[in-house]
């Protein structure tokens, strides 16, 4: 595991735009898996001032979104694939044919999840997976508990990732209830996996990672071990005698 804390939102926006520019570089054409949410806006308008400036080419790859809500189509203010649109596939002139979006309002939901791991397979399996990380440590929406071998399915979301979704859409917006989303097995088999962790929410969730320990209560563990995992964290997160601390990989 490769630990680099971030002093300023600025750097940590650098070192997120670089940690993706190194993933485009790996293969002709790789596949991503994007997140949503605060984390990594500042990554999305880094990636845009480098398209404009012709510093980053990140029409060569595949993308696909990490997760959804059930429910909800891209034109709702909530929506995940909405979200990706705004901020990252437009922003970046990212060509039609080259995404797959897990859709939320997907008439079969089943269907929906196969389609994703078709493409999964098809495109050769994540070549990189860029993650943020909920306050009960959980990556894209497998919450606590979930399974480890799980490829693309829908969950329950638990409260407390409802609640941080509500804090942030403003109260009284209404957070579904469940929610589709690449599972655990998939994401621990991507090339690479790059967690972006901001936010002092964040804290709990990051040490569990950063204590070496598999544990189901925080899916974030099932990362340990992973041969190329790189974790971007605000400075402000280290816990205390950290600089001592030295990963296991
Ligand atoms: C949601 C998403 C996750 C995301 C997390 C963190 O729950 N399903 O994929 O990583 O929120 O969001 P934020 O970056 O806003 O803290």
């Amino acid at each position: 595991m490769k630990m680099h804390w971030s002093d300023s939102a600025a750097g940590f926006d650098r070192a997120a735009a670089d940690a993706l520019a190194q993933a485009l570089q790996a293969r002709d054409e790789p596949f991503v898996a994007l997140p949503t949410g605060s984390t990594p806006l500042g990554l999305y308008a880094e990636v845009a001032r480098r398209v404009a400036t012709g510093a980053a080419l990140p029409g060569r790859a595949h993308y696909i979104n990490l997760d959804e809500y059930v429910g909800l189509g891209p034109q709702h203010a909530l929506s995940y694939v909405g979200y990706l649109q705004r901020h990252f596939l437009g922003p970046a002139g990212i060509a039609r044919e080259r995404v797959h979006l897990l859709r939320g309002d997907a008439r079969d939901l089943d269907a929906e999840c196969r389609a994703a791991d078709a493409a999964l397979a098809r495109w050769g399996g994540l070549d990189l997976a860029l993650l943020g990380l909920g306050e009960n440590g959980h990556i894209a929406f497998n919450e606590p508990g979930s399974d480890w071998n799980a490829a693309t399915h829908v969950v329950a979301l638990d409260e407390r990732t409802r609640a941080a979704q509500r804090r942030q859409a403003g109260a009284g917006a209404a957070i579904p209830a469940h929610g589709i989303t690449l599972g655990l097995a998939t994401l621990r088999a991507a090339r690479s996996v790059v967690l972006l962790v901001r936010g002092a929410a964040k804290g709990a969730a990051l040490a569990a990672l950063l204590r070496g320990r598999a544990d189901p209560q925080w899916p974030v563990t099932s990362l340990i071990g992973h041969p190329r995992l790189t974790v971007i964290a605000e400075a402000a997160l280290r816990p205390a005698g950290a600089a001592a601390f030295t990963p296991r990989r």
